[in-house]
């Protein structure tokens, strides 16, 4: 398996373009379930998930074409096109690999009346059921069924009449299988307490865009007229601000200033906003955001939460952060029970972090070490990587297929900027 091979202490100085947003891209893919017409997204990531989520639409009848981009380009432009669903099956082979397979039930729901999606199971960073998808499909008229391990939802007679539903905790997926089904329901629904993450809006924008009505983008409360037929379009993908937060942490931590191109302040507000109390400038440029850091890195108290506040998916990174800040700072994550899996990997580092339950105390030290490491998850990777940034001597960071899952050509994007990074390949 490859390895990735950090030699630390380089100042990270330079320009980092910001890729098509991996969570955004991965719910406007499964839109092209919704018509009969071709659909292009420009701006996809190349990601080991999104490759995934191709093949899966595959299964469906639709049809795939990536248009002729030489292969240094970032920032793909594919169209798929289902002119005729050929199966309502997401089979447990397919889902298993990749938990956002959840989100073609929703779109199958709508279009054919019945999806059979195996049940995605537990994963790394906690138990993350899919109840929310159910309740919300059920109060949009959908019939439940679930059997041997997989769920079938069913429309009655007649089609989907729509319906209202308030989320009893804010979910991001549940959010968006309901919004991808409510727009071609019979009736209006409406969501309250849904998601409003920028990749929601992203989502609305699109569904709008192919011809579906919506009220209240933004929201918390959204309102969906359905309507008989979507249509084809063009649509580019956000840019990713996580991606944008983490290479905003690597720059941190090296001391460095670096322009990460094509990232957007107000959706990285709450990340933008931890960053300057920690004590590193982060500037609004025409063509992006600039991060300094010069001083002395500052302990801080944060808090996960649903957009707009902090997003879980920086926890990790904002941590490798912080083993270096002057003093104590406590992390608390509110969304996933298991996302410290992190922690004990940095301690090989040299960190000194304290978990008990949803919180972690870090306590900064004044220098980390390189190690060999590995880590269970995509961000819990990255954090290590942005210790390995700063880390004395050499870092290995192990099962590097989680990053290559949601950050594009990461490796080559550092080592632009000037950091002393490779990939390895299997001996
Ligand atoms: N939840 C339920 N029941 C449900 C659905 C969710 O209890 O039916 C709970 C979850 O267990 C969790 C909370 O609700 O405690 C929030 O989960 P959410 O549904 O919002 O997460 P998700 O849609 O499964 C997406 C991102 C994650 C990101 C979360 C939170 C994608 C493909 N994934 O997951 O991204 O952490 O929202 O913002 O969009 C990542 O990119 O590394 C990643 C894990």
């Amino acid at each position: 398996m490859d390895k990735i091979i950090i030699r630390g202490g380089k100042r990270l100085s330079g320009t980092i373009p910001i890729s098509g947003a991996k969570n955004a891209a991965l719910t406007l893919i499964p839109c092209a379930l919704l018509t009969e017409e071709p659909l292009t997204l420009r701006n996809l990531p190349r990601l080991a998930d999104i490759d995934g989520f191709q093949h899966l639409m595959t299964q469906f009848g639709a049809s795939t074409t990536v248009a002729g981009k030489r292969p240094e380009d970032f920032g793909r432009v594919v169209t798929m096109e289902a002119p005729r669903l050929t199966s309502t099956v997401a089979p447990y082979d397919l889902v298993r690999k990749m938990r956002a397979s959840i989100l073609v039930l929703g779109p199958l729901l709508a279009r054919a009346g019945e999806a059979t999606v195996s049940l995605p199971g537990g994963c790394a960073i906690g138990n993350r059921p899919i109840d929310l998808h159910l309740k919300v499909l059920e109060a949009l008229g959908a019939e439940i069924e679930l059997a041997q391990g997989y769920v079938r939802a069913a429309a009655p007679d007649g089609g989907l009449p729509g319906g209202d539903f308030t989320f009893p905790v804010v979910s991001v997926g549940a959010t968006e299988n309901a919004l991808m089904t409510a727009v071609l329901a019979n009736g209006t629904s409406r969501l309250f307490n849904a998601a409003r993450e920028p990749e929601i809006v992203d989502l609305c924008n699109l569904l709008v865009a192919m011809g579906a009505e919506i009220e209240d983008i933004g929201s918390g409360d959204l309102t969906i007229h359905g309507v008989k037929r979507l249509f084809g379009t063009t649509y580019k993908v956000m840019p990713d601000r996580i991606e944008a937060g983490s290479y905003a942490c690597a720059a941190a931590i090296t001391g460095g200033d670096v322009l990460l191109e094509g990232a957007k302040e107000k959706e990285m507000a709450a990340t933008l906003h931890a960053l300057r109390n920690i004590g590193v400038i982060c500037e609004v440029e025409k063509t992006g955001i600039r991060i300094t850091a010069d001083g002395p890195l500052k302990p801080v108290n944060l808090s996960t939460a649903p957009y707009p506040g902090l997003a879980t998916d920086m926890q990790a990174q904002l941590m490798a952060l912080l083993c270096r800040a002057e003093g104590t700072s406590v992390l608390t994550e509110t969304i996933f029970e298991n996302r410290y899996m992190h922690v004990p990997e940095l301690a090989r580092m040299g960190a000194h972090i304290e978990t008990s339950g949803r919180t972690a105390i870090v306590h900064g030290v004044d220098r980390m070490t390189g190690a060999e490491v590995m880590a269970t998850d995509l961000r819990a990777s990255m954090s290590l990587i942005i210790a390995g940034l700063a880390a004395e001597g050499e870092t290995q960071v192990r099962r590097i297929y989680h990053l290559d899952r949601g950050y594009e050509r990461l490796e080559e994007k550092l080592a632009q900027a000037g950091a002393d990074i490779e990939r390895i390949g299997d001996e």
